[in-house]
């Protein structure tokens, strides 16, 4: 099992290029399914986006890398269901759901797997794909999904404006017959990638700003050329990590409008920001001083992915940063981990007080997820010594050669 060994090394320092979002990535991916093949640029080199070619795979797509194009072949599977070892690589692995029951009008799949943040369920899920047309019977853990009649437009109320469910609807409502609207829908930047890659393969999807989404259902949609967004919560990380050590660094390939919840935090805390079309500079003062309150929302609200890292940030600060976590109930489980490296959290419920130490010491921790995994990294960068993180396939999820790409800003990671 491999592990980082991070050793601190003062103010990181450079220009660093921004990868592809995973979280655009894999609902594209779901699309291409209804696709006659299609070319992706700028999409992520990533164990998730591993996961995701493995089911195209299985459902008859092939799925083939040019440098960071990945070339999607179309194809088709009398299998119209996903093994349950692909289903739990992944939590989006659910979001192949809504493409599957537009191509095949059926499917079979278990429940998935992915980031342990506290009970996921998929009612949402279900109950909107009801509205279509869609029936559902579970049988142990299988999920057999069926349309009896056709598979049709609905106007559709979310309760809360869930990413995954959003995509869901989107994906099975740009073949269905008629029109979909969909209220409270999610408004993520991820949300209005896969809208506009349907467009781009003859889909017809509008998406409004009040957060509502109409889609016309068409008869098929073509072969397209399309290029991801870059990762907003990768972008964050690395001024997070420039930002800890008192550095200065400037992300570019990134589409600040999609950070800018994050920003004001960050000149809180005592940071510069310069802001450019695709570029973002951030010059951090010598002590970070704490942000008095951070609390998630959906988008355009600060985001939960953003949380951890901040957190890391705010456990050197001068001062208490108070954090309330609005969208997944157990996102605070880096903080054990956190703490064995000196930092003063205390959780409790959906809010976390972290009194920033002046310093942090070297530990052997281990990712307890995704975003937890990148904040231990953040932290480790200032320690005094060698920290150990273990359990780094959940930061392989969704960061490409994150060791690499900060050594290359002056830190000093070894892989082993
Ligand atoms: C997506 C992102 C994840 C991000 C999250 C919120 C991907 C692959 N993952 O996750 O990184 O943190 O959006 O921005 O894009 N819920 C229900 N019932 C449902 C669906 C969701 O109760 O049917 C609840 C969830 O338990 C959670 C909240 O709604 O508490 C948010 O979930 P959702 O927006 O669906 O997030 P994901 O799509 O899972």
């Amino acid at each position: 099992m491999e592990r980082y060994l991070v050793r601190g090394a003062g103010k990181l320092s450079g220009i660093l290029p921004v990868h592809g979002a995973k979280n655009a990535a894999l609902p594209i991916l779901a699309a291409s399914l209804l696709c006659d093949g299609c070319e992706l640029h700028n999409c992520p080199r990533l164990s998730d986006v591993d996961a995701a070619c493995h089911i195209l795979n299985h459902l008859g797509c092939s799925t083939r890398w040019q440098n960071e194009t990945l070339l999607i072949g179309a194809g088709d599977s009398r299998d119209c269901s996903i093994p349950d070892h692909l289903m739990r690589e992944m939590r989006s692995s659910i979001v192949f759901l809504g493409a599957m029951l537009a191509k095949y009008r059926q499917a079979k799949l278990t429940f998935p797997g992915g980031c342990e943040l506290g009970p996921r369920p998929i009612d949402l899920h279900l109950s909107s794909l009801r509205k279509m047309g869609v029936c559902f019977e579970q049988q142990g853990d299988a999920l057999y999904c069926s349309v009896p009649k056709e598979l049709h437009g609905a106007s559709i109320d979310l309760p809360f404006p869930s990413v995954g469910a959003t995509e869901n609807i989107m994906l099975a409502a740009s073949l269905a017959k008629g029109d979909t609207v969909i209220r409270n829908a999610a408004r993520e930047p991820e949300i209005s990638d896969l809208a506009g890659f349907l467009n781009a393969a003859g889909g017809c999807v509008h998406m409004e700003k009040d957060g509502t989404v109409r889609i016309h259902g068409v008869e098929k949609l073509q072969h397209c050329t399309y290029s991801v967004i870059p990762d907003r919560i990768v972008g964050i990380t690395y001024l997070c990590c420039a930002a800890i050590t008192g550095g200065r660094i400037t992300i570019c390939n990134t589409e600040p409008n999609h950070m800018r919840a994050v920003f004001p935090i960050f000149e809180e805390m005592g940071c510069r920001l310069s802001i450019g079309s695709h570029e973002v500079s951030l010059q951090a003062p010598e002590r970070l001083k704490a942000a008095r309150s951070i609390t998630t929302m959906p988008y355009p609200g600060f985001p939960t992915d953003a949380l951890a890292p901040i957190m890391a940030l705010s456990m050197v600060a001068r001062g208490t940063s108070i954090f309330t976590e609005n969208i997944f109930q157990n996102r605070y489980k880096q903080a054990w981990e956190l703490c064995r490296m000196g930092a003063e959290i205390r959780t409790e419920g959906r809010i976390a007080v972290v009194r920033g130490v002046e310093h942090l010491h070297p530990a052997s921790v281990i990712c307890t997820d995704l975003r937890g995994g990148a904040a231990l990294v953040i932290a480790a960068l200032v320690t005094e010594g060698v920290t150990t993180i273990g359990e780094i396939r959940h930061i392989e999820r969704g960061y490409e050669n994150l060791p690499a790409v900060l050594n290359q800003a002056g830190a000093c990671i070894t892989v082993e």
